[in-house]
């Protein structure tokens, strides 16, 4: 199953204790790698972590400076534990504004965990899903014949072939979408939790799993029924 979260609420963990953002963020990347290692554990084939959005360049200098730094630091920290573990890591969204030195990292993050077959991990960095789908259109209708789907994949740079999600996670509080993975969560369960980013673990994770299982997915359809998946072409 493909699960998406939106990691939302470091800012406000932090706050709440005293704390700067950047320690919330800090925080934040820890929550990152406890739920890695527990999706890898469960029935999860592919995490999409909504890790920087293309709004985000909004944010104070100093904020997206950190992010950025986080975001380099935690893929070289964590690469050789996903190769051992069979987790292949990718990131997908524009690759024009990141700096060479956070691209270099991608690309040997990449290159490093790419035979990783038990779960697909998907940072979404400099990521807008609605600039992802104007993207796919143009790449679409220079190549007509191509089906929608892979050119969506090539527009974010994703390996291998769009899969809709199944879980879309929402941390934080705010029940809304963001701008994250708008045209693969046609048909996913939304879920939405008042817990911040930094306090999301393994128990939450299992949680979410749990009340997806108790959803009843009909796809349009009636119960018992399902269409073919969504991303076919
Ligand atoms: C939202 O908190 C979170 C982000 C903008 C980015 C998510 C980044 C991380 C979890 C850290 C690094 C990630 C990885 C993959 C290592 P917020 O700042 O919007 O919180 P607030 O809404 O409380 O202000």
């Amino acid at each position: 199953m493909h699960v998406g979260i939106i990691m939302d609420g470091n800012g406000r963990w932090a706050t709440q204790r005293g704390l700067t953002r950047a320690q919330g963020h800090r925080r934040g990347a820890q929550a990152v790698r406890d739920v890695v290692r527990a999706a890898t554990r469960e029935a999860v084939d592919i995490l999409t972590l909504y890790a920087f959005s293309s709004d985000n360049w909004s944010r104070p200098a100093d904020e997206v400076r950190h992010l950025m730094r986080l975001l380099k630091r935690h893929l070289i920290s964590e690469t050789a534990e996903c190769a051992d573990n069979g987790v292949q890591v990718s990131v997908i969204g524009r690759r024009d504004r990141l700096d060479r030195g956070l691209l270099q990292t991608i690309a040997n993050t990449e290159a490093a965990t790419e035979r990783g077959s038990s779960l697909q991990l998907r940072l979404a960095i400099d990521y807008s899903g609605r600039e992802a789908i104007e993207r796919a259109a143009s790449i679409h209708a220079a190549h007509p014949d191509k089906a929608f789907s892979s050119c969506l994949a090539e527009a974010i740079h994703s390996p291998g072939e769009i899969t809709p999600v199944d879980l879309l996670i929402r941390t934080g509080g705010e029940r809304r979408l963001s701008d994250f993975l708008l045209w693969e969560s046609a048909y996913a369960e939304l879920l939405f939790t008042d817990t911040y980013w930094p306090d999301f673990d393994e128990p939450a994770l299992l949680a979410a799993l749990a009340e997806f299982q108790r959803r009843e997915r009909r796809f349009g359809g009636v119960p018992g029924l399902t269409l073919p998946e969504a991303g076919t072409g």
